[in-house]
């Protein structure tokens, strides 16, 4: 249910009364800067047209109750407060109630609100539906407590509040769920977080594709995940325990402003095992892409843009070890259909490639990947939700109905 007007009457008929406001939290594909926001580096995402849609009207109480259009994700209503009890693990409501508890930690005593909500983010696939839905359940607690925040606050705040479910993210994604503007991505720079627009030129067209493999922040990818954060911080450690003149060296983003990427890349080479050698090499090399597709987007270079997805996408799948067969699969058929280059996109085990290509060539590359991956699969229902054309959208809204 993505009309607004059945998702008032759905509201109005759960509650007696009518909503107030609606949020509008975009998901999002990222362009370039993989498994590098955890590490305090730069990333370069862009929030997309697919998003949670919440009505809400203020309570006078601290009750939050929410419930979800979507058939799998039941109603759930808690009581605010600076420890809220998690459902248990896996359920969508905790991230609900982790924007909640990080609003009450941060403000004190709050007021609740009644919602509805619907989203048509894929769940589980990279595009950062859990996200998006803290930022849509934050919204309504600033609006109703008139909070004292802006965007940037809010976007560190909701980042560490996501923690609450276990998985030691960056803050990329709450980053640009509320701070992307229309027709552009968005670089994002950590430790202090700042933002600013990456223009998307007209040329450049981003084709986004699911593995049709779910990637749950909540499950496996999460273990995955934290590990690879753990492998980062060693390699750091390592590094830096060899880095000559060390002084006011101690963190990626030090090293990197230090040393070029080649010498680094050569150091880890030296100090570190086997693994820890491949991960630090992929956040190097990583790092110096985002630099490069800033440039080449600048340009509106389609080609450039492409081999650098490419690069990364080697990079994730043989030195960070997040892809899979399906995730590389689709890489290699959206080249072969004419995509200038493509990687997997967010935190991978599953989830989503991402492609570009010149606009005009985005028709054929649906076309060839329908072909290609989703038919001998037969995946070709709902395909629209599987496959399509990003448009790099705006972050965040709340307005008034
Ligand atoms: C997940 C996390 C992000 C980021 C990506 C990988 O989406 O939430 O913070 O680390 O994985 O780039």
């Amino acid at each position: 249910m993505t009309d607004l007007t059945e998702l008032i009457a759905a509201f109005t008929a759960r509650y007696g009364e009518p909503p107030a406001n609606v949020v509008r939290a975009p998901g999002r594909v990222n362009l370039i800067g993989e498994h590098i926001d955890y590490n305090g580096l730069s990333v370069l995402p862009m929030a997309i047209q697919r998003r949670v849609t919440l009505l809400f009207r203020p309570r006078t109480d601290p009750i939050v109750r929410i419930a979800n259009t979507q058939k799998e994700f039941s109603t759930r209503s808690f009581a605010l407060s600076a420890e809220i009890e998690p459902y248990p693990e896996g359920d969508w409501g905790n991230y609900l109630k982790a924007a909640a508890q990080a609003l009450a930690q941060q403000f004190g005593a709050l007021s609740g609100f009644d919602a509805v909500m619907t989203s048509d983010i894929p769940v589980a696939s990279g595009l950062s539906s859990s996200s998006a839905l803290t930022v849509a359940a934050a919204m309504p607690l600033v609006e109703v407590n008139r909070l004292d925040t802006d965007r940037t606050m809010l976007a560190e705040l909701l980042a560490r509040a996501e923690r609450y479910v276990g998985t030691e993210g960056g803050g990329m994604d709450q980053a640009v769920c509320l701070g992307a503007s229309e027709g552009a991505a968005l670089r994002v720079d950590f430790e202090p977080l700042r933002m600013s627009a990456a223009p998307i030129p007209n040329g450049i067209a981003i084709v986004v594709a699911s593995s049709l493999v779910r990637a749950e922040k909540s499950g496996a990818a999460r273990d995955m995940y934290n590990r690879r954060t753990r492998e980062c911080r060693e390699a750091l450690e390592a590094v830096l325990g060899n880095v000559k003149k060390r002084k006011g060296i101690d963190s990626y983003p030090t090293l990197l402003a230090k040393f070029d990427a080649a010498e680094l890349v050569e150091l880890g080479d030296t100090v570190l095992g086997d693994d820890l050698r491949r991960r630090f090499r992929h956040v190097v090399s990583e790092a110096a892409r985002v630099t490069r597709m800033e440039t080449a987007l600048a340009a509106g270079d389609v080609a450039e843009v492409g081999r650098i997805l490419n690069e990364s996408h080697a990079s994730l799948r043989d030195d960070y070890a997040v892809s899979t067969s399906e995730l590389d699969e689709l890489t290699e058929l959206a080249v072969a259909g004419g995509a200038s280059g493509a990687r997997l996109t967010g935190a991978g085990l599953g989830g989503c490639i991402v492609a570009a290509c010149p606009p005009k060539g985005a028709e054929a590359l649906i076309e060839s990947l329908t072909e290609g991956f989703y038919q001998p699969r037969s995946a070709t229902k709902d395909l629209d939700q599987h496959l399509f054309v990003a448009r790099p959208s705006g972050g965040t809204s709340v307005e008034p109905l």
